[in-house]
């Protein structure tokens, strides 16, 4: 078993999609170990998506993610981390393959709906970002 980080961001939790998202999943296989509703401020934003500091995209993209509610999710399943990514899409829905959450429900390459770890790395990284190690222990199935 494998576990990853997921967010519904604010494009999909303002448009009430999170239910329909998170029974998508579960669907898949996923186990949700954990789950919140929060806001982060674009500071918190920052720090999150840190790794894409350079990019053209930085200010806006950690404007968007601190725009509204936004639903991290601690996820496990057996590769999970690649079986995510492959049941998002790609970045841009307009380039996501039909049958993908961010082909389905993304407005626009930043407003795409979901967020998933991209490697072991990022995902270590991720989930205790949001979620403690009691929280998750607490949340295994029995
Ligand atoms: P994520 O990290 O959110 O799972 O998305 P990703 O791996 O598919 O894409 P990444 O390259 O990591 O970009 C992170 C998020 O930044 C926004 N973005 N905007 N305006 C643009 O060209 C642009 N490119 C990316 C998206 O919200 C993207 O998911
Ligand atoms: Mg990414």
């Amino acid at each position: 078993m494998e576990r990853t980080l997921a967010i519904i961001k604010p494009d999909a939790v303002g448009r009430n999609l999170a239910g329909n998202i998170i029974a998508r999943l579960q669907g898949e296989g996923f186990v949700v170990l954990g789950l919140k509703m929060i806001r982060l401020s674009q500071d918190d934003a920052k720090r999150f998506y840190a790794v894409h500091r350079e990019r053209p995209f930085f200010d806006s993209l950690t404007a968007y993610m601190a725009s509204g509610p936004i639903i991290p999710l601690l996820l496990q399943r057996d590769e999970a981390i690649k079986t995510l990514r492959d049941v998002m899409g790609a970045t841009d829905p307009s380039q996501a393959a039909p049958g993908t959450l961010r082909q389905e429900f993304g407005v626009d390459v930043e407003k795409n709906s979901i967020h998933g770890s991209d490697s072991p790395a990022s995902a270590a990284q991720e989930i205790p970002f949001f979620f403690s190690q009691l929280a998750c222990h607490e949340a295994e199935p029995r």
